[in-house]
């Protein structure tokens, strides 16, 4: 049940790999078909679960997240089992009451969950320690990522001043989540090396291969003393995804960094895999290559294709360098967040609004609106004070926990619900997206 070698791997293919290449739609018969093998691999950890593939099996494959996670755990009884977790949004896209948050994480442990890597996008540690105190409360690992990106705000000192509070805060180690490939291979030694120097902590390096550096930013993150690196089978790795597990695998063989993982057994898996991606052409539409833009605008894949649909229905397509360009102006009155669920959402939806309905903040979102009243947590920076007057004129502003506003919720949720669900899982389903579970349970149970 441990890493093989020196420097760990993270296999993401069965979570984040077709989640950022195939819209997350892999399914678990698919899955079941190679779990098994990369079980025996030798990985430090396997991402299987969490993310967005909660919402797609049930919304897009009639397909029960927690039998999936249960028949993972089955199929891989040698490897540690890692998901994603958006801090207080859980696998939402709103912040949820603390006691839904305690039993969200004790059913993810108890149907097989070992490492919980928890965010929250705007680093606020405050949206962390519900889900991080769960976490360690039911016996599993908490992993703390920071959310990485590039700003007048953030620089080395400020990621390791945040590494040191969450470390505080009970973090049992530390991932640095590049979800749009923005760190450098140079930057990625210093943090690494600033990271492990202060907290102290096992540090893991997550990065997308959007705009080519990911492979190196690994080996340099590693020689400053990077423990894990987050890679995927070579089929379903680059483009939006990882780097590759065969090339990372291949790159440190033989020196003091070996992994341990022979080259050969991912080698004789790699075929399934491709076998596998060639069931979702309908969805297998992401640039395939290295795309260096995103090292200007920042703009994850996911959020510039958004923009492409929802622009080609206002049938306005000619407009999308100004809304390109209104990204960072939005970004900077918000106080810089990190593009990633759900602030690239808050963040694009405005930028779209401030182009097209010809004026900057004539219309506002819901969620900007409460994103200035403090809501979603406290920014990096400063929000700019007259875009705030602006758009919440003199509503309160929050500067104490969000999720404090929240009373206890499940025992209402149980009476909404009523027998139609048959347990927390089923409880938990309905808690998380009411509308598609309900149809979803009554389906299951229909038969
Ligand atoms: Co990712």
């Amino acid at each position: 049940m441990a890493t093989k070698g020196k420097v760990g791997i993270t296999d993401t293919t069965l979570r984040d790999a077709h989640q950022s290449l195939l819209a997350t739609r892999m399914t678990i018969e698919d899955i079941l078909s190679v779990a098994s093998d990369l079980d025996k691999v030798g990985f430090h950890s396997m991402e299987v679960w969490g993310g967005a593939t909660f919402d797609s099996c049930m919304r897009f494959l009639n397909e029960d997240p927690w039998e999936r996670l249960r028949k993972i755990r089955k199929a891989c009884p040698n490897t540690k089992l890692q998901m994603l977790l958006r801090g207080q949004n859980l696998l939402g896209y709103r912040h949820y009451s603390d006691d839904v948050v305690d039993l969200f994480v004790q059913k993810c442990v108890e149907n097989g969950i070992d490492i919980i890597r928890i965010f929250d996008a705007l680093n606020d540690v405050r949206n962390v320690e519900s889900a991080v105190r769960a976490t360690k409360k039911y016996g599993a690992h908490a992993q703390v990522a920071v959310s990485y990106t590039n700003s007048p705000v953030h620089n080395t000192a400020h990621f390791v001043e945040l590494a040191k509070k969450l470390k505080a805060m009970g973090a049992d180690s530390i991932c640095i989540k590049d979800m749009s490939g923005l760190i450098y291979p140079y930057g990625a030694y210093e943090l690494v090396k600033g990271i492990k120097e202060g907290a102290g902590l096992m540090v893991q390096l997550h990065c997308h291969y959007t705009s080519g550096m990911a492979a190196m930013s690994y080996m340099k993150a590693i020689e400053a003393g990077c423990d894990v690196v987050d890679c995927a089978m070579s089929p379903l790795a680059m483009g939006t995804s990882q780097p590759a597990d065969e090339t990372m695998v291949a790159v440190l063989q033989g020196t003091q960094y070996d992994t341990g993982i022979d080259l050969n057994d991912l080698l004789a898996i790699a075929p399934k895999v491709k076998e596998i991606r060639s069931h979702y052409k309908d969805f297998d539409l992401a640039n395939p290559g290295v795309d260096p833009t995103v090292l200007a605008s920042q703009i994850p894949g996911g959020m510039m294709s958004n923009f492409l649909s929802q622009l080609k229905a206002a049938n306005a397509l000619n407009r999308i360098d100004e809304v390109l360009a209104e990204v960072p102006r939005v970004r900077k009155d918000m106080g810089y967040p990190p593009l990633v669920t759900p602030s690239s959402q808050i963040v694009g939806a405005q930028a779209l609004l401030n182009v097209l309905s010809g004026g900057r903040y004539k219309m506002v979102t819901n969620e900007v609106k409460g994103y200035f009243q403090g809501q979603y947590g406290q920014p990096p920076a400063p929000m700019d004070a007259d875009v705030q007057k602006q758009i919440i004129k003199d509503l309160p502003v929050i500067t104490h926990r969000p999720a404090d506003d929240l009373p206890p919720y499940l025992d209402e949720a149980r009476k909404e619900i009523g027998a139609l669900a048959k347990n927390d899982e089923d409880l938990l389903l309905y808690v998380m997206f009411p509308q598609v579970a309900k149809t979803f349970l009554e389906q299951k149970y229909a038969g």
